[in-house]
Order: structure tokens, then sequence, then C-alpha cells
């Protein structure tokens, strides 16, 4: 993947928002239905609970309406929508449709899939639009899982569930957040982790598992040699919300420490494509990103997809927002 050109017109984050349904499964729960354990799924995945329910329209307006409120940016400004999602509601029309219109967005809108590096990939798509002249873009990461696990099947039942997470993003003069970013996908492997139309999620977990630390160290590596940076330099990872092992394998590998991962997966579970928009929220919500700091996004997914991106928090200081 290309490093980005110099003089490109960046962009900032000015604001997040997540939605989550009421509706809470706990491992206890899923104890009275599936050949499990509370303690099998907390050892295996780090997972306790999970929320369930809602609808891919209902969750992303929440959540895009969070993080327009607290931009301040007028629905009426922004530019285009980017839906990163797996589970639609419907075939026709993109589900990004009706977010924009429930929203009040005048602007192009799309559903982007792919997968559980959904996020990432809308989101160096968004930067992308603002290098071509848009300036105010919602990116949204939204799934609702729930629909297309098999609550039968214990081997994906513990894992999946359903979220939303948005980011507002301004355009700036000059540098921007983004230093870095990769995108990758692997057709080959996707017999490891597919859902056809109508049906439910198969996944070969220890295949999956696999795979996926290499590709996120792969993708990370490539993103931190974009932006001329190390990985010591980095203050946050926010990496794909799937399993905490899988965090801590891909932590170890890339030499960053455990403590500098944000993680929800214990009371989310995997949210597929809204699974990094709720941990990157979830840690400017608790302030663990200072002005200046490296952020590193790394996910994974079917495809088998990976994607990354190095943000510095806050852009140039002297950026200031275009109107
Ligand atoms: O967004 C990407 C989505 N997918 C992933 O990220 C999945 C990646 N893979 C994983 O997270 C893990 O492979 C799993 C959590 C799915 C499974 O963990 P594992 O450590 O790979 O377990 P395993 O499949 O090797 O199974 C170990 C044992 C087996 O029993 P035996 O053969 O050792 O007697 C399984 O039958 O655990 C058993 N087992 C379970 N026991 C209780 C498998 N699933 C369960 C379960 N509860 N849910």
């Amino acid at each position: 993947m290309p490093t980005i050109p110099p003089n490109v017109r960046g962009a900032v984050i000015t604001g997040w928002g997540t939605a989550l349904p009421p509706k809470v499964l706990t491992n206890h729960d899923l104890e009275q239905t599936l050949d499990t354990s509370d303690h099998w799924i907390v050892e295996r995945t780090g997972i306790r609970e999970r929320h369930v329910g809602g609808t891919t329209v209902g969750l992303s307006v929440e959540s895009g309406r969070k993080a327009l409120d607290m931009s301040g940016v007028d629905p009426a400004t922004i530019d285009a929508l980017v839906l990163a999602t797996t589970t639609p509601d419907r075939t026709v029309p993109a589900s990004s449709a009706t977010v924009q219109k429930e929203l009040g967005l005048r602007c192009g809108a799309f559903d982007l899939n792919a997968a559980c590096s959904g996020f990432v990939y809308g989101l160096v798509q968004a930067h992308g639009l603002i290098a071509m002249g848009a300036k105010k873009i919602l990116v949204i990461g939204t799934d609702t899982l729930a629909r297309i696990t098999d609550w039968d099947d214990r081997n994906t039942a513990i894992l999946f569930a359903d979220g939303s997470g948005a980011v507002v993003l301004e355009a700036v003069e000059g540098e921007g957040q983004l230093l870095g970013w990769d995108l990758d996908a692997d057709g080959s492997a996707e017999r490891f982790l597919y859902s056809d139309i109508g049906g439910f999620i198969h996944m070969d977990g220890k295949e999956v598992f696999r795979r996926a630390v290499r590709i996120m160290v792969d993708s990370a590596t490539k993103s931190m040699g974009h932006a001329g940076c190390t990985a010591d330099e980095i203050k946050l990872v926010v990496p794909h919300q799937a399993n905490l092992r899988i965090i801590q394998a891909a932590c170890d590998r890339l030499g960053i420490p455990i403590e500098r991962a944000a993680t929800v997966l214990q009371h989310t579970g995997n949210t597929s494509s809204a699974s990094i928009p709720l941990a990157l929220a979830d840690a400017l919500d608790n302030s663990r990103v200072q002005q200046g700091d490296l952020v590193l996004l790394v996910g994974f997914g079917a495809g088998m997809t990976a994607a990354s991106a190095v943000l510095r928090w806050g852009g140039s200081t002297d950026a200031p927002v275009m109107m």
C-alpha cells in the first residue's frame, strides 16, 4: 500500500459516539442453552457479556447522532456517510441510505463491507474523499451479528454480538491525524469464516485465530512503516475486539505492552465493524489519549481482510478546521 503523498489535505476526528442494544446476554445466560461455561469463555476469549438486539439502521442512527452532536457539525453539511457493516438490514437499499435520511444528512451514502476490518477501511476511504475535496464525513461501523449467529452453535454463539460506533471527520489545512495506513484481503481464506445469504456464520476458529495474529501484525507493521514510527512510540493500540488472546499475541509480536491496548470485548463481545470504534470511543472517554499521542488502529476479519491506521491524535496543532 502507498504512503501518503506530501501536501495532501488531512482530517481530524472531532466527534464520536456509540450505541449498544439494551439487552445484555451474559456467559451465565449462555450456560443455560449451550454446552459451555462462563469459566471456559472467559479463559479462552476474555468475553463476559455482550449486547444483542436492534437493527443496523437503529444503532447507526444512535451512534451517528451522538458523534454529530459532539462535533457540533450541522448534519446538513456532512459531505458523505460511510457505513461499514457486514449485516445490512436489507439487501436493497443500502442501510446507509436510511441512516442518511434519519440523521437529516444531504449527501452521498454507501455501505462498505470489509467484515471486522470495515471501520478502518471506512476511515481510510473517508480520508481519500477528504483529499478529493470533501470537508466533513460521518464514518459509522455497525453490526448486528446476533441475527446471523446460530445460537445453538457454541463455536460462534459465545463470540458474536451487536453494536455501533461512529466518528465525524473534518478536513484541516495541512497534515491531519492519519500518518500511515494499510488495507489487505486474502480471498483464498474465505472458507474459514463466512455466512451465506440467509444463513448463519460458519467459522474455523483455530485457523482464524492463527491467521488473525499474523495479518494484524503484518498490517500494523506496514502502517507504522508508512507513518515512520516504531512500536514503542505507539501510546494506544485499538485492536479488533475478537478475543483477548489474539490481542495479547499480536501485542507481544509487535512489542507493544498489553496495557497500551484498548479493550471493551469483556462487555461487548465481537461486534465486527463496530468493535474498533467502540474501543476507541471508550479509550477517548476515559482520557487515555492526549494531544500528539500516536494511536494504532488494527483490525482483521472475514475475507480474510486486515486493515490498520496510525493516527497522531489532534493532527497538526496549527491546523484550522475548514468551514
Ligand atoms: O472477527 C473474527 C471472528 N473470529 C475469531 O476471531 C475467532 C478466532 N478464534 C478463537 O477465538 C478461538 O479459536 C475460539 C474462542 C473460537 C476457540 O478457542 P480455542 O482455544 O481455539 O478452542 P478449541 O477450538 O481448540 O477447543 C478447545 C476445547 C475443545 O475440547 P477438546 O477437544 O480439547 O476436548 C472444544 O471442543 O474446548 C472445547 N470447546 C468448548 N468448550 C466449552 C470449544 N468451544 C467451546 C465452548 N465451550 N464454547
